[in-house]
């Protein structure tokens, strides 16, 4: 090979070989070769649910080689993964405090950003859910043709292996659903942990007294009403099911796929605006990397830092990179903005005759904890099958059902211009986009086809309260030129007035299901925000002082939408202006589903990945 070598590949070698060497010894690098190609067709900014998701169908043709490059560490044997009811996301998170929050009383927050081989699927709550067909069908209507519900529904499936709940769980809980809906097929597991609290029974039931019903199957695109949604989990041993497990551990000795990790990604270099490959930095090492992409530079680093890559590499608001004095390649206004996450407000009673046991006890009682960690390991059965902090049981409402004074809501929304809530600086296209978003959520508001609130229901003292689809935009910003500094995150959350009075009427209607005949069973007496907290005006007061901005499910700051509409994708993925670039990860949703996000995100790249074979005659 040497002798066809030319100059610059010379300079590349030798430069591979003075840099890189160092670092693949000390990163892992899993493949036939200890070191690094000078190149490969396909470079991969994160290695968690979609980054490993699009590797591994990438890789599937061995002519095709992937590098993965990822900020976190495999892990292995991590009890506190794997065994649901252990969960403890923190030794994987990357640590970012949010700015403070104006709408929050200007309180800052703790970022939940996965910093791990598997991403968030390795640490979330496994609620393995979709949202309704008109979430999905409001992506056509931004500019997304080929997205809509009916175009993600074979990719849902694609990706999921889904195993019904036993016959005598079906029954006692009434758990129903639909084979059409699932896929049987795929890599991640998809089933309901085979242990259930029995007060969950009461909150359904409550729901019901209150007219609202359960669908057959929420995960055939009516996604309304109370509900169980199965869980990424593993029916054979009763272990998660996250992207490493699903996606990565049996295939990662294909030849063709390379994965170094404990390196964060610095910048995408450009030839002009043609992406030719990735910077990074050794976490330990702080030494530096280099590699070179033929074909395509795939970005998957998740909603916070799939922009913050993007703005250090120079696109980005133009505004922002100058001031960093940034050179610019691509002005791209949208990089960063129309930031998404569905704030949480957590209700919290004192339940005086809840039943024994319930979420609590495992907390309360340490000989039913570790008789239930036994039955666990030796039978993988009882509570721990059940996602720490997280349950199956949700209510998802959609806002007639929330109050009957939806009209007043919607009216108030519209009235307000959507320029009063930019800053004056902001691009135009933000504002075009925002509002044509905002028309498309406000027919959804004035429906019954999808949720706009969610209660979830675990049997634990705290009921959170979730709104689903908020019309409250943030943003994610550099603040230096530095690429280990944390992104600025400022979810914006509630800086919406009409997303506080849903909220409002969200806390109105939790008080309406406390007081049903099923709930007033388990003896709930109201601590927070406290039953004395009645008058509208004191309700805003206490969820400025309450609500938390996120439920961990940031998306939308690279969002797949118009240009003229601040979109920074188009529907194949590209990003506008740029050659060789694409995103893949939960950063392109335009518009967040009334849904957790992970099995959307799953359906995302698995449909990304047929994209990005069929552009370069792979498929
Ligand atoms: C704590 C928590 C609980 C959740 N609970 C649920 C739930 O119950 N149900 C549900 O459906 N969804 C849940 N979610 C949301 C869901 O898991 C995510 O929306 C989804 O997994 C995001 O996938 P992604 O590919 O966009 O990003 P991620 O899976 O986060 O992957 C991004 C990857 O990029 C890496 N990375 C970041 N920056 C760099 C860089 N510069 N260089 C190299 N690598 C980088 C990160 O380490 C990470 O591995 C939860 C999320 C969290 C964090
Ligand atoms: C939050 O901070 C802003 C300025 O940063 C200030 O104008 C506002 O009054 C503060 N709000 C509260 C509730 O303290
Ligand atoms: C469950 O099985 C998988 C392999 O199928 C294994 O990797 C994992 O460690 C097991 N987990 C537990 C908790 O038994
Ligand atoms: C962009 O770069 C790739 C290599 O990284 C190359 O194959 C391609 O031809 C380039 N395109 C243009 C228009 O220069
Ligand atoms: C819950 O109620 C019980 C019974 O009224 C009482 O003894 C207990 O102190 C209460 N706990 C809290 C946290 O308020
Ligand atoms: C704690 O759990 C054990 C085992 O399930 C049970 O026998 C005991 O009664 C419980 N104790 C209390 C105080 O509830
Ligand atoms: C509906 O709005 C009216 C007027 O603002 C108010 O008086 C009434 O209490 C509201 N009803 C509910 C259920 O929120
Ligand atoms: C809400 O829907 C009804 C029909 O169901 C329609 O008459 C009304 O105009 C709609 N309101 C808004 C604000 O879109
Ligand atoms: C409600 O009660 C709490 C605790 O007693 C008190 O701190 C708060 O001021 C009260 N709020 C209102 C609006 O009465």
């Amino acid at each position: 090979m040497l002798p066809y070598l030319s100059f610059l590949s010379f300079l590349l070698v030798f430069f591979i070989a003075t840099f890189a060497s160092p670092i693949a010894k000390n990163a892992k690098i899993i493949g036939r070769d200890t070191d690094l190609q000078f190149s490969y067709d396909f470079i991969i900014v994160g290695g968690g649910t979609s980054g490993l998701t699009v590797a591994d169908r990438l890789t599937e043709d061995p002519e095709t080689s992937v590098l993965v490059v990822e900020y976190g560490y495999l892990y292995a044997d991590a009890t506190n993964i794997e065994v649901p009811g252990l969960l403890n996301a923190t030794p994987y998170e990357f640590q970012i405090t949010s700015t403070p929050q104006h709408g929050l009383d200007n309180s800052t927050f703790a970022v939940p950003a996965a910093a791990a081989v598997g991403g968030a699927s390795a640490i979330n709550g496994m609620f393995f859910d979709r949202g309704s067909a008109p979430d999905y069908d409001a992506w056509v209507a931004l500019g997304n043709p080929g997205w809509g519900w009916d175009d993600l529904l074979p990719y849902f499936k694609k990706s999921e292996n889904f195993t019904p709940a036993n016959d005598a769980l079906a029954k006692e809980f009434m758990i129903t659903s639909d084979d059409k809906a699932h896929g049987f097929g795929g890599p991640v597991q998809s089933s309901y942990p085979v242990f259930q609290y029995d007060s969950i029974k009461n909150f359904i039931r409550a729901w019901h007294s209150l007219g609202i019903e359960s669908p057959e199957d929420p995960s055939g695109g009516t996604a309304t009403g109370v509900y169980y949604g199965s869980s990424s989990l593993d029916p054979k041993n009763e272990s998660r099911s996250d992207s490493q497990t699903a996606h990565y551990n049996s295939v990662s000795s294909r030849p063709n796929y390379h994965f170094l990790t404990g390196s964060a990604v610095s910048k995408i270099n450009f030839v002009r605006q043609n992406a030719t490959g990735v910077e990074w930095i050794n976490r330990e090492t702080f030494g530096f990397g280099y590699v070179n992409a033929d074909k395509e530079v795939i970005l998957a680093a998740g909603a916070a830092h799939s922009p913050q890559v993007l703005q250090l590499s120079g696109v980005g608001p133009k505004s922002l990179l100058n001031r960093l004095e940034i050179p610019i390649v691509i002005d791209l206004p949208g990089v960063g903005q129309n930031f998404q996450d569905q704030p949480t407000l957590y209700p919290s009673y004192n339940f005086t005759s809840n039943i024994v046991p319930n979420a609590d006890t495992l907390n309360s009682n340490a000989t039913y904890a570790d008789e239930q960690l036994q039955l666990y390991y030796s039978s993988h059965q009882g509570a721990y099958t059940i996602c720490k902090s997280s349950g199956n049981v949700v209510a998802f409402n959609p806002l007639p059902q929330v109050t009957p004074n939806y009209t007043s809501i919607i009216a108030l929304a519209a009235s307000l211009s959507a320029s009063s809530l930019y800053l004056p600086d902001i691009d135009p296209t933000i504002i075009t986009g925002y509002e044509a978003q905002r028309n498309l959520i406000l027919n959804l508001y004035n429906s019954t086809a999808t949720a706009v609130v969610e209660t979830g229901f675990t049997s634990h003292s705290e009921i959170p309260l979730t709104l689903s689809k908020p019309l409250s935009r943030g943003t994610i910003s550099i603040s230096n030129r530095d690429p280990l500094n944390p992104p600025l995150v400022d979810w914006g959350a509630l800086t919406n007035p009409a997303d506080v009075e849903v909220m409002v009427a969200a806390v109105k209607k939790q008080r309406e299901l406390m007081a049903t005949q099923a709930m007033q069973e388990l003896g709930p007496i109201e601590l927070s925000p406290g039953a004395n907290i009645t008058m509208d005006a004191d309700i805003r007061a206490a969820l400025r002082q309450q609500v938390q901005p996120t439920y961990a499910y940031l998306c939308s700051t690279c969002s797949m939408m118009k240009r003229e509409f601040g979109g920074v994708v188009g529907p194949d993925l590209l990003v506008y202006g740029a050659e060789g670039l694409s995103v893949v990860d939960a950063s392109i949703m335009p518009l967040i589903p009334s849904a957790h996000t992970s099995a959307t995100v799953y359906a995302i790249a698995e449909k990304a990945a047929d994209l990005i074979k069929a552009r370069h005659g792979l498929l």
